[in-house]
């Protein structure tokens, strides 16, 4: 039998998956195992640091429980997420391309869903707040959600959720802490939303385990600029997964996880004690925020 040399390892090993019966998961792995062996031949890795990263990888896996990903951590801190995130967008947004060249808007850009999504969050009126007894400044959040030809799409769920004040989300606050700061409103008529809850602040991402160890070696902070997560849906819409970023927060050019985008991007207007715009009586000073959400339709 003939030798197999450095060079030829790779595709040794993609030949033998000519029987693979599902050939996205043949594509995925042939280009996995090429770029792979690529690597390992550009660097020159030791045996030494091929059993640290497999050293590595397992204490990633020993630091997963049902409250804790370090793999998504781990994919998130290298910008795979976001990539993965912008792919997808990049797609969605292929498909609407001659309406936006007819002069539809983009949809909203979509970004890292994180690890402090709760499913099942109450179900609240529009008007309602959710930052009440939380540290944090108030916030009112306000604006309306369209197609991409502007189109008012009534009843639509816009699932939200994000840190304190202090940047600490509820479900950092230990076993009996139950949920907060996150709540599932439903759009008007007119595709109209509005809600109080708190202006962001920064935080960092969890860094007690391995990624955290990762990111240090790398020289990395792990800080994320302030956000309110949003999951926007409504039947007949694709399902959009977002964040509106504080304009004024640190760390907006070094997100740890790279998930800024531009146009996510929301200026928090500060306005004295007074009335609100919903009418409300304002004892201290708050912050107004507004955003537009546009949404595919279903593939
Ligand atoms: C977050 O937004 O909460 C988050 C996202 C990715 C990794 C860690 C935290
Ligand atoms: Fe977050």
């Amino acid at each position: 039998m003939a030798q197999l040399e450095a060079g030829d390892l790779a595709q040794a090993v993609i030949d033998r998956m000519a029987d693979a019966p599902n050939p996205r998961f043949k594509q995925v792995m042939a280009a996995l195992v090429q770029h792979a062996h690529a690597f390992v031949r550009e660097v020159e890795l030791t045996p030494q640091e091929w059993m640290t990263a497999i050293e590595f990888l397992t204490a990633t896996g020993k630091m997963c429980d049902e409250k804790r990903q370090e793999f998504i951590l781990l994919s998130d801190t290298l910008g795979i997420s976001m990539l993965v995130v912008a792919v997808e967008q990049i797609k969605g947004a292929r498909a609407v391309q001659a309406q936006v060249a007819a002069g539809a808007q983009p949809p909203t850009e979509a970004t890292v869903q994180g690890p402090f999504y709760w499913e099942g969050s109450p179900e609240l009126g529009l008007g309602s707040d959710i930052g009440e007894g939380a540290p944090g400044e108030p916030a009112y959040y306000s604006g309306r959600v369209t197609d991409t030809a502007g189109t008012p799409i009534a009843n639509c769920c816009l699932d939200v959720w994000s840190g304190d004040g202090d940047g600490i989300y509820d479900m950092q606050m230990g076993e009996k802490a139950g949920m907060r700061l996150r709540a599932r409103f439903h759009s008007d008529a007119l595709g109209k939303y509005r809600f109080w809850s708190i202006k962001p602040t920064f935080y960092p991402v969890p860094d007690d385990g391995p990624v955290g160890d990762m990111l240090r070696a790398m020289g990395r902070h792990p800080n994320r600029p302030g956000h309110i997560h949003m999951m926007v849906y409504a039947p007949g819409y694709q399902r959009l997964t977002t964040h509106l970023f504080v304009s004024d927060s640190p760390y907006l050019d070094s997100d740890a996880v790279f998930g800024v985008r531009n146009s996510l991007i929301v200026d928090y207007a500060w306005h004295p004690a007074g009335t609100a715009p919903d009418g409300r009586t304002m004892e201290k000073a708050y912050y107004t925020a507004a955003y537009d959400f546009k949404l595919m339709p279903a593939a």
